[in-house]
């Protein structure tokens, strides 16, 4: 992953790039780093950690310099430390990189015999001594074109150069790389998001694509290194970006957003004059389509895993779901007739743009659920739904994965009308219990403070478990998910009903099962298998909309949430297990926006 950003400007730019570095923390946080170029001397300070001590570095010790670059780290090779923390410069460029050079390690044997020397144990190193290389007989565009076809793998760069002190060279293969347009100024960065408080013009470079920036000129150049055009698009300007208000944190923010959120989609979807969804222009004909297969990383692939029940149930269109880090090696059988929906809140996710890549040069038509419509995959892809959640900050996935389940929801039932798989009366009905949605989720908030009693009783736990069937499953393994990303605690999500084909065997005395049982169709089973777990010294904690109580000791607390349609209730047991993992984490003192080891937009296989 990692995040880029370059500025040529007529006046300094240490303080932008900082600023830019901030905003795309959410790419990486174990290291950081800016170069400038002054005087024709390249200016270096790296730090380990976050973009704050690199700025207690440039308070002590400014860096001048019109034109320079800046880097956030999410380790790939070599441990996060300042050696390894980019830019990396030789005595004639500084070079900074999101992504993996593949042939590193050969590039390397042979700069070696040639009597280079390695600082630090990154493969991006490569890439600075072979334009160092290169530059003793070409210019610097041309260092750069030499030197990338010489790379394997996936990149995107920002270089600047001792000797021409007013250029930026990018270069993308692979990994994203956007250009910014500015009065007396340029910019390069890893996404719009960054560039969004210096500009909202920008260009994204495809793969294989370079770019040369000065303060007052952009050039961007192809494969072959043929000047070509690129469309310039003027971003959306979203409101509170950065500003996390009163919350203690982006992600407490963004859970408490979800009902306003979840009112604009619906507002974005759904004509109440007509009494119907916007949702037109399939690329395939709706009564055409002979299969949905949905694909997604993460948070991600579980919106795809509720889809599946939905479609399933509204609909008589055959359903698949795949993890796209999966979908893309396998040897897929395409059939034209099938839709390819690809979730994915960055739209930048490595995996699933491969395999959305994957289905373009089979030919058949792919649709994206994104939150960031600038990104690769919503500009990749046949058709794009945006979720309209608004920027997210904090690593884990909140407002978004609810984003994503309501325009999957959507999606399933105006197919399913346009099919004619489900009557009138009962679409309408659906229609209207969509609206009840914001306001059921303002009285689930209602739930925080027995959520923060609850959440003592994972301090002294060893490991956790949820249980769900159903569309419950998919939010058990959500629910898991952010509780191991947030507090670090061992969480197992698992279908309620296969207990007892191994699982059953980690319950002991006083382990924490989340038991998601909403009143549907799987109710009585879950309640057996709770049962199961209670016998074996389980201690449980149970998340329902039902309004009857459970008797047992070893229930330790029940929580109810608003009761809803059926097929609505996987948004609202959502929002329990999010701040379950958040008052857990918060106890436990864990970085809640950015938890160790992760990064939100991952860019890398
Ligand atoms: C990372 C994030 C997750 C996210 C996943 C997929 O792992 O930390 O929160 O679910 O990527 O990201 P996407 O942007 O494709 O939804």
């Amino acid at each position: 992953m990692c995040g880029i950003i370059g500025i040529a400007s007529n006046k300094p730019v240490s303080i932008n790039i900082i600023n830019s570095l901030k905003k795309l923390e959410y790419r990486g946080y174990d290291s950081a780093g800016l170069a400038t170029l002054n005087n024709s001397q390249i200016n270096e300070k790296k730090c380990s950690g976050r973009v704050d001590e690199l700025e207690k570095i440039l308070f002590k010790n400014p860096s001048e310099g019109n034109i320079g670059i800046g880097h956030v780290r999410w380790a790939t090779h070599g441990v996060p430390n300042i050696i390894n923390a980019h830019p990396h410069s030789s005595e004639k460029v500084s070079v900074v990189h999101n992504g993996i050079i593949e042939n590193s390690d050969e590039l390397k044997k042979d700069l070696e015999i040639k009597g280079f020397k390695f600082k630090s144990q990154t493969d991006t190193e490569v890439i600075t001594l072979l334009v160092t290389q290169f530059l003793e007989k070409s210019e610097p565009l041309e260092a750069v074109f030499k030197t990338l076809r010489k790379l394997k793998g996936s990149f995107a760069l920002g270089i600047i150069f001792k000797n021409f002190s007013d250029i930026i060279v990018g270069a993308r293969r692979g990994s994203p790389l956007a250009v910014g347009y500015s009065n007396e100024e340029n910019y390069l960065g890893s996404d719009s998001y960054a560039l969004k408080s210096m500009t909202n013009k920008i260009s994204y470079l495809d793969d294989g694509e370079l770019c040369m920036l000065t303060k007052s000129d952009i050039a961007f150049y192809d494969v072959n290194l043929k000047k070509i055009n690129k469309k310039i698009y003027t971003v959306s300007d979203d409101e509170n970006i950065s500003d996390k208000g009163d919350y203690k944190n982006f992600m407490s923010k963004e859970i408490f957003e979800q009902a306003s959120t979840i009112k604009k989609c619906l507002n974005e979807y759904t004509d109440s004059i007509k009494k119907d969804i916007n949702i037109y222009n399939f690329p395939i004909e709706p009564k055409q389509i002979n299969k949905i297969i949905l694909i997604g990383c993460g948070t991600a692939y579980h919106s795809c895993l509720v889809a599946k029940y939905w479609l399933e149930e509204l609909t008589t269109i055959d359903v698949e779901i795949d993890i796209a880090s999966e979908f893309r090696y396998r040897n897929i059988k395409f059939n034209p007739k099938n839709l390819y929906i690809f979730v994915s809140q960055s739209g930048e996710t490595a995996d699933t743009a491969a395999a959305l890549d994957i289905c373009k040069k089979n030919k058949v038509k792919t649709c994206s659920i994104v939150n960031v419509v600038e990104s690769t995959i919503a500009r990749s892809s046949d058709w794009v739904l945006p979720i309209h959640a608004g920027p997210e900050i904090g690593v884990a996935s909140t407002k978004a994965f609810l984003g994503q389940l309501i325009v999957l929801y959507i999606l399933s039932l105006k197919l399913s009308k346009v099919r004619g798989d489900i009557d009138k009366n009962k679409y309408d009905e659906y229609l209207r219990n969509l609206h009840k949605l914001p306001e059921s989720i303002k009285n689930t908030f209602k739930l925080e403070n027995e959520i923060q009693l609850m959440a003592k009783e994972f301090l002294d736990a060893n490991g956790s478990m949820f249980l769900g069937r159903g569309s419950s499953f998919p939010i058990a393994l959500e629910g898991a998910l952010k509780l191991k990303e947030l507090s670090y605690l061992h969480a197992e999500g698992y279908p309620a009903g296969e207990m007892k084909h191994g699982p059953l065997a980690l319950i002991e005395e006083g382990l924490p099962v989340i038991v998601i049982a909403p009143k549907d169709k799987y109710y009585e089973k879950t309640l057996s298998n709770t049962q199961e777990v209670i016998a074996r010294g389980g201690k449980i904690f149970f998340i329902t909309d039902n309004k009857k109580r459970l008797l047992s000791t070893n229930i330790r607390y029940r929580l109810r949430v608003p009761r809803i349609d059926n097929l609505l209730s996987p948004l609202l047991l959502t929002i329990p297990l999010q701040l379950l993992a958040y008052h857990v984490a918060l106890l436990k003192d864990c970085d809640i926006d950015k938890p160790r080891n992760l990064a939100k937009s991952v860019t890398v296989e």
